[in-house]
């Protein structure tokens, strides 16, 4: 039977962009109970300056939360590292997988790392090379690969290039992120096309913030395209403080009822999936963005 791999990333780009304070105890009850949905890659936080997201100020004591899930053999909880600093911390704090994140453009490498795009990939060398060859495995993230909130559109051959060179420090995935939600699939097909013209689908993800409405339909095209890796959040939670008017990702209610009546297995339950959803928009007391989900808690 067909089947994608959602990774869950709500408890990192989802609360990195709250405005109310949320507990380390609520963080670690959300990740609990995203895992007891079926949800096996759970993006618990990030080890980023406190200064620049203090939302995610206490990874360390949400990782030490969920030490005993670390250790399980076939669940991951990754964690976003921006440099060697980030790393040597996430690893204390028990991660056996980090996510090094970088932009195909200029002006939001500049906003989001407080570096240029090749410094930012400098920086993530170094992450790799200290990983190599131990059992922490490394996840890429590619921002800004539709368009930019600074620059405007990004060319295809721009994310290409950075895939290749995230790929080649040891990434085993490039998760390409649609940051501001502007892609529309004919984009995303453009994008992928040339992409894939050169990198197998087996390495490529999709992260598709819902801004206009287009992550399903974008995750629909990547699908038919070849892609069988999702990102998506908790009641499409989130969005980027350093992308002005981004939204969430695409809400896992959503794409895992998609998936779901299209026959393709996500190993997620829909019906918690989506009491996990009401419960965690009520903890920060905004309406969820997801449309299954409160659908389906309604039937
Ligand atoms: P900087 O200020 O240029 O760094 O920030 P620095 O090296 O000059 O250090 C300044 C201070 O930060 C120092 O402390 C460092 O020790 C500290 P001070 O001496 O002033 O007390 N510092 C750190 N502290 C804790 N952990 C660290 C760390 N590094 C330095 N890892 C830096 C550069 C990259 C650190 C900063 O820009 C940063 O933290 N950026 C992260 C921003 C962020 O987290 N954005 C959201 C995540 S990315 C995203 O959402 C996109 C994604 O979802 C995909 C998509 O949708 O496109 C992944
Ligand atoms: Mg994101």
């Amino acid at each position: 039977m067909a089947s994608v791999r959602l990774v869950e990333v709500g408890p990192r780009d989802g609360l990195q962009n709250t405005k109310s304070v949320i507990s380390t105890a609520t963080k670690i009850e959300l990740i609990r109970r995203l895992r007891s949905c079926g949800l096996k890659t759970i993006e618990a936080t990030s080890f980023v300056s406190p200064k620049w997201v203090p939302q995610l100020a206490d990874g360390a004591q949400v990782m030490s939360g969920i030490g005993d899930l670390i250790d399980s053999s076939d669940e991951s909880y990754p964690v976003l590292v921006p440099n060697l600093k980030g790393l040597e911390a996430a690893l204390k704090a028990g991660a056996r997988e980090v996510a090094v994140f970088v932009s195909a453009s200029e002006g939001f490498s500049r906003r989001n790392n407080n570096a240029s795009v090749d410094e930012a990939l400098k920086r993530a060398g170094e992450v790799a090379r200290r990983v190599k060859g131990t059992n922490v495995k490394l996840r890429g993230y590619i921002s800004s690969v539709i368009a930019c909130p600074f620059d405007g559109p990004t060319h295809p051959n721009q994310v290409l290039k950075v895939t290749q060179t995230l790929l080649d420090m040891g990434c085993y995935e490039i998760s390409l992120g649609d940051t501001t939600g502007v892609g529309t699939p004919a984009q995303v097909k453009r994008l992928l096309e040339t992409i894939l013209a050169s990198v197998p689908a087996s390495q490529i993800a999709g992260h598709f913030h819902d801004t206009y409405g287009q992550a399903l339909a974008n995750v629909l095209i990547a699908y038919q395209m070849g892609i069988r890796v999702f990102d998506c959040s908790i009641a499409g939670l989130g969005g980027c403080p350093y992308a002005p008017g981004a939204k969430g990702n695409l809400a896992t209610e959503d794409v895992a009822y998609m998936f779901e009546k299209m026959g393709v297995q996500t190993g997620v339950k829909l019906d918690m999936v989506a009491e996990v959803g009401s419960w965690i928009s009520g903890e920060l007391n905004i309406p969820s963005a997801s449309r299954a989900g409160p659908a389906l808690l309604a039937t």
